[in-house]
């Protein structure tokens, strides 16, 4: 049996952790891996699939849209590998070429057994207006039995054609902007997929924070723990990186997970999240806080 179907395997029947010590030297079992291992610690409700075949321009929106819902983001070769039916919703995205999708997404949809399934469809395209260039995809989609819940596209670098006069259009796209616009998309689409807005919406009316007590909240499924500056303890592996690495000292472990026991301590310098290799730290200042945070520091240091 080759690795990977042995990886899927072990993912599937839940002994992946054994799989892990008998790791053999083949270069494609670490690649399937990293992904099994990275799909287990994010949202499993939630899937990207994007093909980028020209210059990476769609895996840049794609990669920002997981990054917002912190879900997988896989090729069309890597979706094959799992079951597409164990997702909630699945975004499905490529560049526009002779004016629709990559052939590669919409042969794999059109090969897709019948569900109901939510789905959202993206793009990027040389020419500044998207035209019906998704039509194609999404009648695949809808033929599948699926709901397209919301499109999104962008104008983005075009080096083939009338733009090979201009040495390409659309330069340096998709840019910051673009991907903002893609994240805002996605945040309206699926709010309820954004830990942000778990505490925003539903943990408006919690009461205030105890000082150097932080609250623990069920939300979703998820433990989250703090107000100010949570942990996510579904996501949480203990590597203690934010306790060594945070110069405010605001986390502590407990029973193998971070709590930010002094969260009211916290500059929000966002060092902790930058070391949290699975994203389970959340910041949620505002400008009050930045205040009562100089004024906290100030009095702390007699000032
Ligand atoms: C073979 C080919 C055909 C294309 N056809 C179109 C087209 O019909 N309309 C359009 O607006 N852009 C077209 N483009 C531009 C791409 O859609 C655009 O560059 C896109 O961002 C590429 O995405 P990618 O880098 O993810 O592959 C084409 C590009 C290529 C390489
Ligand atoms: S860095 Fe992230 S995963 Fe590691 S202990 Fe802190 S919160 Fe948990
Ligand atoms: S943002 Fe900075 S001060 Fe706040 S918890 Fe993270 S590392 Fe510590």
């Amino acid at each position: 049996m080759r690795c990977k179907h042995l990886l899927i395997l072990a993912y599937r029947i839940n002994i992946i952790d054994i799989i892990v010590e008998l790791r053999d030297d083949c270069s494609c079992f670490h690649y399937y891996l990293k992904l099994i291992i990275e799909g287990r610690m994010m949202n499993k409700k939630l899937l990207i699939i994007s093909e980028s075949i020209f210059n990476n321009n769609t895996k840049i929106l794609a990669h920002a849209m997981a990054d917002e819902l912190d879900c997988l983001c896989v090729t069309v070769d890597e979706a094959k590998l799992l079951n597409i039916d164990d997702y909630e919703v699945v975004g499905f995205g490529s560049g526009i070429y002779f004016g629709k999708h990559s052939s590669k997404i919409i042969d794999f949809v059109n090969q897709l057994p019948i569900k109901e399934q939510k789905v959202f469809i993206f793009s990027t395209h040389g020419n500044p207006f998207a035209n019906n260039y998704h039509q194609v995809l999404k009648l695949a989609l809808v033929d599948r039995g699926r709901t397209v819940l919301g499109e999104f596209d962008t104008a983005a670098y075009d080096g083939t054609g009338p733009f090979l006069i201009f040495c390409g259009g659309n330069k340096g796209r998709p840019n910051q902007t673009d991907c903002k616009r893609a994240r805002r998309f996605i945040k309206r689409l699926l709010p309820e997929h954004s830990v942000v807005d778990l505490y925003e919406n539903k943990l408006k009316t919690k009461n205030k924070v105890v000082e150097g007590k932080p609250n623990i909240y069920e939300v979703d499924s998820n433990i989250l723990c703090g107000d100010k500056v949570s942990v996510n303890h579904n996501k949480c592996i203990g590597c203690c990186k934010c306790v060594k690495n945070c110069p405010l000292s605001v986390f502590e472990m407990s029973n193998g997970k971070a709590i930010p026991i002094r969260e009211l301590d916290c500059i929000y310098c966002g060092i902790c999240k930058k070391y949290c290799d699975t994203k389970a730290i959340t910041l949620h200042g505002n400008n009050y806080d930045y205040i009562r945070v100089a004024i906290r520091h100030r009095k702390k240091q007699g000032i």
